[in-house]
């Protein structure tokens, strides 16, 4: 099949998504967050070429994007006010809640859980075309299953070229690690994955906010966890990354220490030059945790070659948005962080 790549501004383009997503087709779409590989959610056959897409294991279930905030009502029932309060507050933007679903969610979409993930995504064309569409639209992120994700039209071209009919091409994603997922039906609400709304902004919603162990620690394959695809390996180039804390200076020694011809470093930009002997890539500022956040996936995408041997890595420290990235990059790394001043 050939790919179609359309820039966001052509006139014709949501008219033609929506029409493609009617026809039980994919198109890959862009949000704030990442692009996702988008299909009628409703649809257990169009839903089931996003599972055959990208490899993903059918026990892990689809996010539902809406384009108004009161299409919730369509799908879920026994939606508490504090749904609404968040809707109000944060929506369209990169928040997922977690509510009861209603029967017409097919249970391919939510694995077979009573529950189903819904998001009103920041991103004018692709509310517009979930509008045209006229149905919820499901959307993973459109990465292939357990690679890092896609902040780019191009780098779902990479990995779905032939396969989808159409790609629409927004420019990188704003914000660049996926929505916060957030459990209304547990009291009090559960995080399931940080993104850009923090826990902070939460909580002053909410009042109080528990966070699920899969946010901070690997979790084994036979472990229950309430976001089915937290357990699974994530985000990650196929070499191992191992996150080196602590000072630029301490964390430099111990790389010199350990460097192997072949590995790599990922670094703040501030760092380049502490890091220049070790083939050191940036991935944003340490100043601006936002640019670390938007640089992070297309960094692993570089660092995802099989010609690779480690890669040592630098994670912000800290709450709000530096929570994202420091899980992303600890599930990356598989949980592997050493601290080179401990053993000082
Ligand atoms: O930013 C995002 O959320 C992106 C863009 C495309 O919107 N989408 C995304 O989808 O990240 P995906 O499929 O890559 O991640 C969805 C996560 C998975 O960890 C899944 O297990 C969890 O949401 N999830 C989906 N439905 C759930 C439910 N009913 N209960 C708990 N977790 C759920
Ligand atoms: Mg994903």
């Amino acid at each position: 099949m050939e790919t179609l790549q359309l820039n966001e501004k052509d006139p014709k383009v949501a008219s033609l998504a929506a029409e493609l997503l009617r026809a039980g087709q994919l198109v890959a779409i862009p949000t704030e967050t990442v692009y996702g590989l988008g299909a009628n959610g409703l649809d257990p056959e169009a839903v089931a070429k996003i599972f055959a897409a990208k490899g993903r294991p059918q026990d892990n279930p689809l996010i539902l994007h809406i384009a108004d905030p009161c299409q919730m009502e369509d799908i879920c029932h026994s939606i508490p006010e504090s749904a609404w309060l968040l809707a109000k507050k944060f929506w369209p933007g990169p928040l997922t809640m977690v509510l009861p679903a209603k029967d017409i969610v097919p249970k391919c979409t939510t694995a077979g859980l009573p529950t189903v993930a819904v998001r009103c995504p920041d991103c004018a064309i692709t509310r517009d075309i979930i509008r045209q569409a006229g149905v919820p639209v499901a959307a993973p992120s459109a990465n292939l299953s357990g690679k890092p994700s896609t902040t780019t039209a191009q780098h779902v071209y990479h990995d779905h070229a032939g396969k989808i009919p159409l790609i629409i091409d927004g420019g990188p994603c704003r914000v660049g690690v996926e929505s916060t997922i957030v459990d209304l039906t547990e009291n009090p609400p559960r995080l399931l994955r940080p993104g850009g709304i923090t826990p902070e902004q939460l909580t002053e919603v909410l009042g109080s906010l528990t966070v699920d162990k899969a946010v901070t620690a690997q979790i084994d394959n036979d472990e229950i966890v309430k976001a089915p695809g937290m357990k699974y390996r994530h985000y990650a180039p196929q070499c191992q990354v191992i996150i080196v804390s602590g000072s630029t200076q301490a964390a430099a020694n111990y790389v010199a220490k350990h460097y192997a011809p072949g590995d790599r470093v990922l670094c703040f930009e501030e760092e380049l030059s502490a890091f220049a002997p070790f083939a050191p890539l940036s991935y944003g500022c340490q100043a601006d945790t936002n640019t670390l956040c938007a640089g992070l996936f297309a960094a692993l995408r570089i660092l995802d070659d099989p010609t690779i041997g480690k890669v040592y890595a630098r994670c912000p420290e800290g709450g709000g948005i530096a929570y994202a990235v420091q899980n992303r990059l600890k599930k990356a790394a598989a949980f592997q962080v050493v601290n080179p001043e401990d053993s000082l």
